[in-house]
């Protein structure tokens, strides 16, 4: 909705645009991996930012399923312990009253049918009917890559992916580890799953910074005429983290930090800055876009990951004094 305020001098006028209102039906979000790094650094601050700005509906569940045994009460104090470390804005008392009712817990381990039903068991329990009666259930999956398959297979077993709910699939990157893996990814979850359910995410496309790119290329008057090929001679990205490999050392190992930055987060990025004007800003429009500059990337070969691309390895360092990790030179070609 847009009110047009008259300006005092009379000189001009301006528009106060209020946000629209959006309403959100109840909803239960299942975190597997309820208590990892993602989770307690992220997802759980983000979803106590959205209770104290008023985002959320009067009814909803968060329920954690991890391998740790813990009671709902447990829970609730590591979670407080979490949004206290790594929430961005003032942790207030009565916030935390009203988010942390909203919290459960499930102890299970993924690979185990037993613990799929007793999550099934607290899903009639505690899931909430939208006003349509039907209980709207999303699965945010923050596992480790290697426990996708198990849990899709397990899901679908216990019935718990179409039928008596209405199910979401939030799916953390990395999906896959390569293209046949991602494909047989893909497969296994069609079986389950619509496609208008599963929502493969890349958390980085949500940082503000990102998230402006296509304003600013494409809304600003000085930059958009500028930005092509006669204006600018080449782009350089930088991911510049203040943060080492932490405690994930077991997941870098495995999945390195190609998978883990350059072939979603720098990719993304990529298309972002090099693509053409979407024709609307629904996902699939900016998807085809994207795909588009994807199509015109060459393909490295040998001969040129040797002269133009320099890998490296983590070892001890510092960053602002703590002790880190840092990238030492390993030499060409891994
Ligand atoms: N951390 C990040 O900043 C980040 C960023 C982007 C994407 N991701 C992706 O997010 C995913 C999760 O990463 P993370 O760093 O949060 O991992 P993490 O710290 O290792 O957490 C793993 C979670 O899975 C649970 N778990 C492990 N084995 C289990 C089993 N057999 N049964 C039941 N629960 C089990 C753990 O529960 P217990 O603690 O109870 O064992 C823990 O809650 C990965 O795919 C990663 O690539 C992470």
């Amino acid at each position: 909705m847009v009110d047009n305020i008259p300006d005092n001098s009379g000189a001009s006028t301006f528009c106060k645009i209020v946000p629209e209102k959006i309403n959100i039906e109840p909803f239960t979000m299942v975190i597997f991996g309820g208590t990892g790094d993602l989770s307690q650094r992220k997802l759980l601050p983000t979803l106590y930012h959205l209770c104290t700005d008023q985002n959320l509906p009067g009814d909803y569940a968060i329920i954690g399923f991890a391998s740790s045994k813990r009671s709902d009460e447990d829970y609730r104090t590591l979670v407080r312990k979490a949004v206290e470390e790594f929430s961005e804005g003032p942790f207030s008392d009565a916030c935390w009253e009203r988010f942390s009712r909203h919290l459960y817990y499930v102890s299970g381990n993924f690979d185990d049918i037993e613990s799929y039903k007793n999550l099934s068991r607290r899903l009639e329990e505690i899931a909430r009917p939208t006003a349509k009666g039907s209980k709207e259930i999303i699965y945010y999956l923050a596992v480790p890559p290697h426990f996708l398959s198990s849990i899709f297979e397990r899901l679908s077993y216990c019935e718990l992916c179409r039928g008596t709910f209405d199910t979401r699939l939030i799916i953390e990157k990395p999906f896959g580890r390569d293209r046949d893996s991602a494909a047989a990814l893909n497969a296994l979850i069609s079986k389950s799953f619509d496609e208008r359910q599963v929502y493969r995410i890349d958390h980085y496309l949500g940082k503000e910074t990102v998230q402006n790119i296509l304003f600013f290329r494409f809304a600003n008057s000085i930059f958009e005429p500028l930005w092509n090929r006669r204006y600018i001679d080449h782009v350089q990205i930088t991911v510049a983290e203040s943060l080492g490999i932490e405690n994930r050392a077991r997941f870098y190992e495995e999945a390195g930090v190609i998978r883990d930055i350059v072939q979603n987060h720098m990719m993304q990025i990529l298309s972002l800055v090099a693509m053409e004007p979407p024709i609307g800003l629904e996902a699939e429009y900016i998807r085809n876009e994207k795909v588009k500059v994807y199509k015109t990337i060459r393909g490295m070969d040998d001969e040129y990951i040797d002269r133009f691309t320099v890998p490296g390895q983590y070892g001890n360092g510092k960053i602002s004094q703590r002790a880190k990790y840092k990238v030492v030179q390993k030499g060409h070609k891994t």
